[in-house]
């Protein structure tokens, strides 16, 4: 069978019935059996990639910033390059993208992928406004049975992700009440950077914006170190979320995990006063999380730049966690950051006796490396944990909080219809684009 031809299958086959002999020419990681990709972003995150897509065969390369692009094409020469990744997406050998370009972009490039039969791991966050976050989720759900997605939350792959979710199931603290996760990153920037000159020619800004809105250019966007640059505009409304999207798309997910939370009834924001520039730097949100086939609705929260929940015990001092989450159940808490929790059972009543951990057979099977779990499910070997139905719905619950936020008040959520109960915050649901770009092309 040709490459393509086999890799086509597989992906059809989807990942149940497939089961293929390890040591022939069809096996996975066989030589003809390697994925086509095209990595979006070729420094900083991007870098990050490289060892994982360096096992397969690296086509396409695509960056705005041609000296970014130089940089990969040494590593993987015999990549075709390009600025644009619209005209990247068009090569017609491609099998799968890696997007690690700016937020602004990652919904455009997710959906432009699928609608072209890629499969696709896209950083977080998937998506910039919640409209953005259901279009990809749509996108997704018409291409499920045929395509790999991950969004790029690769913490989720640490054990400690499992355990947790292991002892909420399990009854470790009760029936589950409420849940939230915080963090503790600040960077706080005035607004928008003035005009500084014009770009240098070998960056292409005009790309870089995309569908955003016109800004001047200003080399302090780029002046962070290798996959830290994110930090110089993420907080930026046009480019990014802050800290909602940045490692709130981390943090929540390890309290996600654990919950299975479909999308919310209302969302409530609250925190500094709206900068028409700057996303918050300190913020609370609020959502009401309905009932499911194994616990009641519940309250979920997220908390950043210094907001922080109520400490369970005068002992515990919540601050000391930068990026944690806790769970609140009838009869006792877990506090857990990223590789550890603590469980606290609640008075001095509670034996335990109602508590049963599951056997060592029963443990949630660990991931193993997170972009090598999305490369296998390419290829027809098993599921990736972070698809785009599960991401888009966290970031679409995260990103309507930032909305009532805006709106400064209480809304509630159609999840179904994408529509709130306040016009003004329908209208921040979605983005403008400039002329020229579309979301789902
Ligand atoms: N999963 C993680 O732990 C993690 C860590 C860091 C960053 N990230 C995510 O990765 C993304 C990139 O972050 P970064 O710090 O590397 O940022 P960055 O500003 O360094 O950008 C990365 C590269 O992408 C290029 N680029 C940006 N927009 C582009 C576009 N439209 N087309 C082509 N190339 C483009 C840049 O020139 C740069 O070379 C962000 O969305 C960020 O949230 C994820």
């Amino acid at each position: 069978m040709k490459r393509r031809a086999f890799l086509k299958s597989v992906a059809f086959t989807g990942a149940a019935g497939l089961i293929l002999p390890r040591t022939t020419l069809f096996g996975a990681n066989a030589p003809g059996n390697k994925l086509n990709i095209a990595l979006l972003g070729t420094w900083g995150r991007g870098e990050a990639h490289f060892a994982g897509i360096a096992k397969e065969n690296v086509v396409a390369l695509c960056d705005v910033n041609e000296k970014h692009l130089a940089f990969a094409a040494q590593k993987f020469p015999g990549a075709t390059t390009y600025v644009d990744w619209r005209k990247c997406l068009d090569q017609k050998d491609l099998d799968a993208v890696v997007c690690c370009t700016a937020d602004h972009t990652h919904a455009f490039v997710a959906n432009w992928a699928m609608n072209r039969g890629k499969h696709i791991y896209c950083e977080k966050p998937l998506a910039n406004s919640v409209e953005e976050a259901r279009v990809v989720r749509a996108t997704y759900l018409k291409n499920k049975n045929k395509l790999a997605t991950q969004v790029g939350t690769q913490r989720h792959a640490i054990e400690n992700f499992n355990r947790v979710r292991e002892m909420v199931r399990d009854g470790a603290i009760g029936e589950l009440v409420e849940a939230c996760a915080w963090g503790n990153r600040q960077l706080r920037k005035p607004g928008y950077l003035p005009a500084a000159g014009e770009p240098p020619a070998d960056f292409h800004w005009d790309l870089w914006l995309g569908p955003s809105p016109a800004h001047p250019w200003n080399p302090e966007y780029f002046s962070g170190s290798s996959g830290m640059n994110c930090l110089q505009w993420n907080m930026y409304w046009d480019f990014g979320s802050g800290q909602v999207g940045d490692m709130g798309s981390h943090t929540m997910d390890l309290a996600w995990n654990a919950l299975d939370a479909g999308l919310p009834v209302s969302a409530e924001g609250k925190g500094e006063p709206v900068n028409p520039d700057v996303s918050p730097v300190k913020l609370e949100t609020h959502f009401d999380i309905p009932a499911n086939d194994w616990r009641p609705a519940i309250r979920l929260a997220w908390y950043q730049g210094g907001a922080m929940p109520e400490s369970p015990s005068p002992y515990v001092d919540l601050n000391r966690i930068d990026h944690g989450a806790m769970f609140e159940g009838s009869k006792g808490v877990i506090i857990a950051d990223f590789n550890s929790r603590i469980l606290l059972p609640r008075g001095n009543q509670p034996d335990m006796t109602y508590y049963h951990p599951r056997t060592k057979a029963k443990l949630i099977p660990p991931i193993g490396d997170f972009q090598q779990q999305w490369v296998n499910a390419c290829k027809g070997n098993g599921k990736t944990s972070c698809d785009f139905d599960y991401g888009s719905k966290l970031i679409e619950m995260m990103l309507l909080g930032l909305v009532s936020y805006r709106v400064g008040k209480k809304i509630k959520y159609d999840g179904t219809a994408g529509q709130t109960d306040d016009p003004q915050a329908n209208e921040l649901l979605r983005r403008t684009y400039r002329p020229g770009w579309t979301l789902n092309g």
